[in-house]
């Protein structure tokens, strides 16, 4: 002990691979435990940017043992590159593992999340086409490859063979694609094994022993609340578990392992792809959010649909995730607005009015936010390091936020920095890296 888990309290992109960054000092592990390279993770030392898509964020410590746990999905040769494209930067990755029970993303994969969007047409979900959602279908239907498989070119050939062999009908279109030879592709992946295996590992007793020492454990989420599959906006959604109960099955622990569970939430809402967004700004003003906050995806570039916080679905993802901290990231994206909008409850069809987040899709699609409006601040706030050097204006929108989802601030992120952070001093000691420190501390 302890465990904590970041997870993203929205719809994904709220700062959780700079927050994992700053508290991984403090710990021993950090793992990853779902989701594949569809996350983008971003971290800013120094002003160098570095974008994660898979190695967890606490890379950047020399030696920090960075773990992809078996929940994940890993796309080896993408795991490859990230892997050299550190080295190229100098960065020390003796401490990564890979889950020898992780499953991998194959060709096939990819080639069946663009055919799938293809096909859906106008009603496609917005993948990020990295083949995440074929691969958990294929772990779940049993059919799926996983990392120890690499390593030995009988198992792996039969498993794509019998892999295969059921998708022959969708992947008809794709029959000359170099990339689907059974031989070619074993070959391929059995390199890419060769390449791995120095960082494949049995990662739960890692964790386990961690734990035991008493170190702290970081359980890095990828995407957020609203895109888990069981309790997000299905079907535009991920194909994992975002919430905090799946770092236990994604890494190998029980939930009396979990200490605490930190909700990243951004001053404000953003989307990538489709799916119903009830306070989205579809407007001038939700492209100056855009412009100001930068929201541009990590992964695939794409522009993020802007909106007011919504704090119907912030409480929401504070219950599915049993939140014990809130971290709100970008409050300085919000700066002179006159007026900050805050969603306190929805309106549906025939005057519905929802204080609670629908659980019948048809409501989520037709809901409107409805709006408590507060005072905005004019002032640069990217140099505040404590909440007194905040505008009260911004202080009140933070209470707002914190009383409205019955959840205590623990960080309020003002920059991209790893400086550029208020530590609220609610219960969070024991994660707050050194330079950072209170005064008392
Ligand atoms: P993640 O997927 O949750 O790790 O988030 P992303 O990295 O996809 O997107 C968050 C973006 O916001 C990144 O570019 C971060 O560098 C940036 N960021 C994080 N916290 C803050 C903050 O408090 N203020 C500002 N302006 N940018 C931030
Ligand atoms: P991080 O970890 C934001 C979205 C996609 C799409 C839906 C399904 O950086 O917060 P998928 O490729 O997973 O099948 O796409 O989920 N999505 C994300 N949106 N941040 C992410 O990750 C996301 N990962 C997936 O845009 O709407
Ligand atoms: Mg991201």
């Amino acid at each position: 002990m302890p465990g904590l888990v970041v997870v993203g309290a929205q719809w994904g992109d709220e700062g959780k691979g700079k927050v994992t960054d700053l508290i991984a000092e403090r710990a021993d592990v950090v793992i990853r435990y779902q989701g594949g390279n569809n996350a983008g993770h971003t971290i800013v030392r120094d002003d160098e940017v570095y974008k994660f898509h898979l190695i967890p964020s606490g890379i950047l410590y020399p030696g920090k043992l960075c773990l992809i746990g078996n929940g994940v999905v890993v796309d080896p040769k993408v795991m490859i590159e990230e892997i050299a494209g550190l080295h190229s930067r100098g960065v020390d990755t003796s401490g990564l593992r890979i889950s020898a029970n992780a499953h991998v993303i194959m060709p096939y994969h990819l080639l069946l999340d663009h055919a799938g969007e293809a096909r859906l047409g106008k009603l496609q979900i917005g993948t990020t086409r990295r083949g995440i959602g074929p691969c958990y279908a294929d772990k779940a239907a049993r059919l799926g490859i996983r990392v120890q498989d690499l390593l030995d070119e009988k198992i792996l050939r039969k498993k794509i063979y019998t892999a295969m062999e059921p998708k022959r009908q969708s992947l008809r279109p794709y029959a000359k694609d170099p990339a689907l030879d059974l031989h070619t592709m074993t070959e391929e992946y059995r390199t890419y094994g060769h390449q791995l295996e120095r960082f494949i590992d049995d990662t739960p007793r890692v964790v386990w022993e961690a734990l035991d020492r008493d170190s702290v454990v970081v359980f890095e989420g990828a995407q957020g609340a609203l895109l888990d599959i069981d309790h997000g906006t299905y079907p535009f959604v991920t194909s994992s578990n975002t919430v905090a109960g799946a770092a236990c099955a994604g890494a190998g622990v029980g939930p009396r392992q979990i200490d605490d569970v930190w909700g990243i939430a951004k001053a404000y809402t953003t989307r990538v792809g489709a799916g119903p967004f009830p306070s989205e700004l579809d407007d001038e003003l939700g492209d100056r959010i855009r412009e100001k906050g930068g929201e541009y995806g990590t992964t695939t570039g794409r522009p993020r649909r802007c909106g007011w916080l919504d704090l119907v679905a912030l409480k929401y993802g504070a219950r599915i995730n049993g939140l014990t901290g809130l971290v709100v990231t970008k409050l300085d994206a919000l700066s002179g607005i006159a007026e900050l909008g805050l969603a306190v409850r929805y309106k549906g069809p025939e005057d519905a009015e929802f204080e609670e987040f629908p659980y019948h899709q048809t409501m989520v699609h037709k809901a409107r936010a409805d709006y408590e409006m507060l005072p905005g601040w004019e002032e640069d706030i990217g140099g505040a390091r404590t909440l007194e050097d905040l505008p009260q204006a911004a202080r009140n929108y933070l209470d707002f936020i914190s009383d409205f989802v019955g959840v205590p601030i623990v960080l309020v992120g003002v920059g991209p920095g790893r400086d550029q952070v208020i530590w609220t001093g609610a219960d969070s000691e024991r994660y707050i890296p050194a330079p950072a420190a209170p005064e008392a501390a």
